[in-house]
């Protein structure tokens, strides 16, 4: 069993551990988490854990809020709210939101506003979350005119992860997660990379002694660039890697043909060959990057998606200041820096590279 903590405005305390969930309580209680705790969470994701979570937590009534993306907005969020209300829940109460980043991030988003903000702790049950969303304190809800509009900064108090919860996540969710794993590598960390290419059958099984490891350091990663920089400054915008183009696939195709991390896996795809055509990155780099990408599995197709509407999202996008486009580029694996002046013609480029014909 690990720790790691991280500091900023409010510290979070980040456990991961094999089995740890079957512990919640007394965790909750060494952190002096409100005694009055409410368990948000999805239908889906209570049928397969609900159990295990109630023994750990005693008899609790949960707040169930339906489950998938188009649902993280403020009308599920306002049910909740209710919930609150009718439950009694004050200053000193406490939300456990235990699901994949939707849930964590809507029932974050709760947890800041209500009463002005009540303590926060993460239960992440998809891979995604818990090498991601769960840390750093981001929060939000989606609005109809984009996502992850209406937020607050909202560190939680804890961050409980137990890689078993895994276990019966679909294969396709995983992997989405995997390729934040592989970011994480890319960012910072030769050997986290290194070691997802020497195991991939290890790591799809959940072998717990490799894919805890890798979730360790990841959370590690997350949480040393969200310790030195909050409030995405400077530093965090290097956990942008992969999003810039990443973030406009989701965008162009409304949300609805990739996962989060297959996106990003293009958008890194895209990150490396702009970084080699600038001379900043080897092109064995590249094509090492490429060969673990193609080996953790197929990706959703681009060659129909308009180059136009592409370059249009990555405009639209908040990375876009000034006119100039600030861009996260890998200079090898395991270190990236920060650019701001990448053209459209040089994007436009690597996207025909891509394979995007339309
Ligand atoms: N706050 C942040 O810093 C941050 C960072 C990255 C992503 N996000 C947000 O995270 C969201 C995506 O999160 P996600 O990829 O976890 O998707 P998700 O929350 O939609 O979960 C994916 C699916 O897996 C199911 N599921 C969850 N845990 C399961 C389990 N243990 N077993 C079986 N099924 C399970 C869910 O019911 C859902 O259908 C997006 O809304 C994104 O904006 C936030
Ligand atoms: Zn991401």
């Amino acid at each position: 069993m690990r720790v790691d903590v991280l500091a900023g405005t409010h510290g979070s305390a980040i456990w991961i551990g094999n089995g740890i969930a079957d512990r919640l309580a007394s965790l909750l209680d060494e952190h002096g988490v409100g005694a009055r705790r409410f368990v948000v969470s999805s239908p889906v994701i209570w049928q397969f854990h609900g159990e295990r979570i109630q023994r750990a937590l005693g008899a609790i009534e949960p707040i169930l809020l339906p489950d998938g993306e188009r649902h993280k907005n403020l009308q599920v969020a306002s049910r909740a709210y209710e919930a609150l209300i009718r439950g009694g829940a004050d200053r000193g109460s406490a939300i456990v939101a235990v699901g994949g980043g939707v849930i964590g991030d809507s029932a974050g988003f709760i947890a800041a506003t209500y009463l002005r903000g009540i303590t926060l702790v993460q239960v992440p049950t998809t891979l995604l979350a818990q090498v991601d969303s769960s840390i750093g304190g981001k929060v939000g809800v989606n609005h109809t005119l984009g996502k992850n509009l209406i937020g607050a900064f909202h560190q939680p108090a804890v961050v409980a992860i137990d890689p078993l919860l895994l276990g019966t996540l679909p294969r396709r969710e995983f992997r989405s997660g995997l390729y934040e794993v592989v970011k994480y590598g890319m960012i910072a960390s030769r050997s986290l990379f290194d070691r997802i290419v020497a195991n991939p059958k290890a790591i799809f099984a959940r072998d717990p002694a490799v894919l805890t490891p890798a979730i360790v350091e990841s959370c590690r990663i997350k949480a040393d660039v969200v310790t030195k920089d909050e409030r995405e400054g400077g530093l965090r915008r290097i956990l942008n890697f992969g999003h810039t183009v990443g973030h406009a696939l989701e965008a162009v195709t409304r949300y609805r043909r990739f996962r989060h991390g297959e996106a990003i896996a293009y958008g890194m795809l895209a990150a490396a060959d702009l970084a080699v055509a600038r001379g900043a990155l080897a092109d064995s780099d590249r094509q090492a990057l490429a060969a673990l990408i193609t080996k953790l599995g197929p990706l959703p197709a681009i060659a129909d998606l308009s180059i136009a509407e592409v370059l249009e999202a990555v405009r639209r996008d908040k990375k876009v200041v000034n006119g100039r486009l600030h861009f996260v580029i890998a200079i090898a694996i395991g270190s990236t820096i920060t650019v701001d002046d990448v053209t459209e013609d040089e994007l436009r480029a690597v996207l025909q590279r891509l394979g995007m014909t339309a």
